[in-house]
């Protein structure tokens, strides 16, 4: 093992770049009152590292793997000398007509793994360890869909950054070394009308996405009357240096209540990233011209969380409350 966060073995906490896996749970919790849920919380976050061997143990090959968020309120509570810079709540975008929700969580626990059982297994011991600390606000269990498809039908996640870029695009760096190596992830838990998308032609929902739905080719939509999501979600400094982030997108549902979703989880090095990518989306680029995926999907949730970085968390969970 070497220094570089992204060079680390997949099974651990933290491990924002452990590699897509087959199942994922997204779960979301508040933190109850009083200080002695707080001292619950540090006491399980500081043995998180240990509850993800005991339970990936039991099948190296299912690659466990699970990040803890910290929101800001939470993070206030905790009485911490310093804070993350960027770290702020979920702000919520009034776009007309599509508008994106900001909904509570002071933590949350992305689990991965190559099975859904051993997901399950670790939620089920990490939610005994937390006990009467925290109250369940939302958990989606997410599933890879064929070829990384959601549940709209196109590959998801191609233009995610690689081996040493995703340090780049994800992790905190010099710019805030109290929390270099941590993460900002944002969530957002979308619905889809599944029947109205299959009324549109799948030229139009290429021209939608900016990909072809089938072998996943990027299009040039440079002169298109509207922006695909693509361009949307493209951000570009001043600078002309263009921002990146590591996404681990899931599709969950139940088809026999007619819920197809889309769970939306972004990790970025700057928050601002994402922040601007969703204005793109949900106000337009230009105004008005908004990402036509969200005729197709409603946000339902948004929050956002700092995931420390091991040896962070590690302080974090010692420190007396
Ligand atoms: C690209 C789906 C929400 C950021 C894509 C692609 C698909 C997709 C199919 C093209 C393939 C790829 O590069 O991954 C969805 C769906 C969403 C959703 C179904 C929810 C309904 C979001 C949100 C953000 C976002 C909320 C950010 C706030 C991005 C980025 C790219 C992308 C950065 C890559 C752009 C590029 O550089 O080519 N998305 N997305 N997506 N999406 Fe989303």
């Amino acid at each position: 093992m070497t220094g570089h966060a992204w060079d680390r073995v997949p099974i651990a906490a933290q491990s924002v770049e452990a590699p897509l896996s087959q199942a994922a749970i997204f779960l979301v919790l508040g933190v109850n009152d009083g200080t002695d849920a707080i001292t619950r919380v540090r006491d399980t976050l500081g043995g998180i590292d240990d509850l993800v061997k005991t339970v990936g143990f039991r099948d190296l090959s299912a690659r466990l793997s699970c990040i803890v968020g910290i929101g800001s309120a939470l993070w206030d509570r905790l009485g911490e000398p310093a804070k993350p810079c960027e770290l702020k709540s979920f702000v919520a975008i009034e776009g007309t007509p599509h508008k994106a929700p900001s909904t509570p969580g002071d933590l949350l626990f992305h689990i991965r793994a190559e099975r859904p059982d051993i997901c399950f297994e670790f939620e089920r011991i990490l939610l005994g360890a937390l006990g009467p600390a925290v109250t369940t606000i939302d958990e989606v269990s997410g599933f890879r869909y064929f070829d990384a498809r959601d549940l709209l039908g196109f590959v998801d996640g191609t233009a995610n950054p690689e081996g040493h870029e995703i340090g780049e695009a994800a992790l905190v760096g010099e710019e805030d070394p109290d929390f270099a190596g941590g993460s900002y992830v944002v969530v957002q838990k979308y619905l889809h009308d599944l029947a109205a998308w299959g009324r549109t032609s799948t030229a139009l929902q290429e021209e939608i996405v900016g990909r072809t739905k089938i072998d996943n080719i990027e299009l040039d939509d440079a002169a298109a009357p509207r922006k695909s999501h693509k361009t949307l979600a493209t951000i570009v400094d001043e600078q002309g240096n263009e921002h990146d982030i590591l996404r681990d997108n899931m599709p969950f549902g139940r088809a026999g209540y007619g819920e197809f979703g889309t769970y939306f989880i972004g990790y970025t090095r700057h928050l601002w990233v994402i922040e601007k990518m969703l204005e793109r989306m949900f106000i337009g680029e230009p105004a008005g011209a908004y990402d036509r995926l969200l005729d197709f999907s409603t946000a339902q949730t948004g929050t956002t969380f700092f995931a420390p970085s091991r040896s962070t968390l590690a302080k974090l969970a010692a420190d007396k409350s």
